[in-house]
């Protein structure tokens, strides 16, 4: 006879045949277990940045720091929930709206104020409405609602060519879209800096046609971007390579402090004539990490063809989940829409941007000044956004974790967000002692 416990601890599948089979010997049990459906998935790998957190979390020394992690952190390294999104939250909770779906393309009033956030107010392509816009799963959503419509739709070609290096999930997202990904320069080892000849030339040299995918602004994870006088010169190379532009816009405001300079890029190509495509992310600029609220747009050439393309990012959008969630459209709406609410978060972005920038100066004097360090640390400063490329080796990423519980990736990114008043001088000393 079965014990009810060892029926217990089967499979669902197993459990089912067993039940089925209340005589079977108790070694059939095990037989079964091996003949599972699921016996040939193979152990995939850790993620890259989830497994620094996990080995961060196993550490129990009080000087141990998470800088893998991109989400923003306080002073006293806490998450920050925006005053502006609190209060607009409130509003929404007295407001007791109902609960039912939102359409496929998600919140009218998200979407509007989204786009004229990106675009501004002025966008030609705005005012004369040719441009498709989606509410999306956060800015991951939006690059793969992106890629599902370019490898549909897109007439000249299946490649992407992205950032060497760029967003670990660009990969995977574009292959799973169906695009072939491939790689244009864009950091140079030697200045930490951004290698723009070399970016040109690749971007000129891909087959005419090609899709180039920009991050718009706090490039990730080099924290280098492209000078206002470097992109007047993508917008040309780009459109005279007849190639077209995917801008991945998830930090604006997050980079300088000021949502018009970060969205410069976005813009000029717009201005310039350039169809662009866009993915924005609302996650790290008002905090909405876990709300999931993004959109993804289409400049079109006519409110005519704006409206072909809907139909089509409808048609996407409806099997992969049928339509957005509403809770953080609603607040992003909110925000966005009311004057008051509006300037304030404008002044909680900034406060985020110079916490940051602060952190970078901090980081980069103590280096300089307290330790004497004979490296040049300039690029701590020059970077922005959320993250710097610290230039350190695989082997010293591995003593700071080793040696002083400090957390990074391996490719010595640290989220400079994770960094305090309390702890950069920590930072600094660990950082001189690997690198002396
Ligand atoms: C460059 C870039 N794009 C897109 C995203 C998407 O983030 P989310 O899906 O949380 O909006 C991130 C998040 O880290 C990012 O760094």
């Amino acid at each position: 006879m079965f014990a009810v416990r060892s029926v217990a601890r089967l499979s669902t599948i197993a459990r089912a045949a067993a039940i089925a089979r209340p005589k079977a010997p108790v070694m059939a049990a095990s037989a079964i277990r091996l003949s599972s459906t699921w016996a040939n998935v193979p152990m995939g790998p850790p993620d890259a940045i989830l497994g620094v957190t996990e080995a961060f979390k196993r550490d129990t020394d009080s000087r141990k720091m998470n800088l893998g992690v991109g989400a923003y952190r306080d002073d006293a390294g806490k998450p920050f929930v925006l005053s502006c999104v609190r209060k607009a939250e409130a509003q929404i909770m007295k407001d007791l709206l109902d609960k039912e779906y939102a359409g496929i393309t998600g919140v009218p009033e998200f979407t509007k104020a989204a786009a004229i956030l990106a675009y501004g107010a002025e966008s030609a392509p705005l005012k004369e409405g040719r441009v498709a816009i989606t509410q999306s799963i956060s800015g991951t959503g939006a690059l793969r609602i992106g890629g599902e419509f370019l490898a549909r739709f897109f007439p000249s070609s299946k490649k992407i060519f992205v950032p060497t290096p760029t967003w670990g999930n660009h990969i995977p997202i574009f292959k799973d879209s169906g695009l072939e990904v491939v790689h244009y320069k864009y950091f140079d080892k030697k200045t930490n800096g951004l290698d723009f000849e070399g970016m040109v030339n690749d971007i000129k040299n891909a087959p005419k046609g090609s899709i180039v995918l920009l991050h718009a602004c706090a490039h990730n994870p080099t924290g280098v971007d492209p000078s206002e006088a470097q992109w007047d010169e993508l917008s040309k190379v780009v459109r005279d390579a007849g190639h077209f532009p995917f801008f991945d816009m998830a930090y604006q405001g997050f980079a300088s402090g000021d949502i018009n300079k970060d969205a410069y890029g976005v813009r000029k190509f717009v201005a310039d004539g350039h169809q662009v495509a866009l993915s924005q992310s609302f996650a790290k600029n008002m905090g909405l990490y876990g709300e999931r609220t993004g959109s993804f747009s289409l400049v079109c050439a006519s409110a005519e063809e704006k409206a072909r393309v809907d139909s089509q990012i409808k048609i996407v959008v409806r099997p992969m989940y049928s339509n957005p969630p509403v809770n953080g459209a609603r607040i992003v709406a909110s925000v966005l829409s009311n004057p008051e609410l509006y300037q304030e978060w404008l002044g909680e972005v900034k406060l985020m941007a110079d916490r940051i920038i602060t952190m970078r100066n901090q980081l980069k004097n103590h280096l300089v000044n307290d330790h004497k360090s004979k490296l040049n640390w300039d690029h701590i400063t020059n970077q922005i956004g959320m993250f710097c490329y610290t230039g350190l080796t695989p082997e010293q990423v591995e003593k700071l974790k080793n040696e002083h519980h400090v957390y990074l990736t391996k490719d010595g990114r640290i989220s400079v967000a994770g960094i305090s008043s309390k702890n950069v001088a920590y930072l600094a000393q660990a950082i001189h002692d690997v690198t002396k």
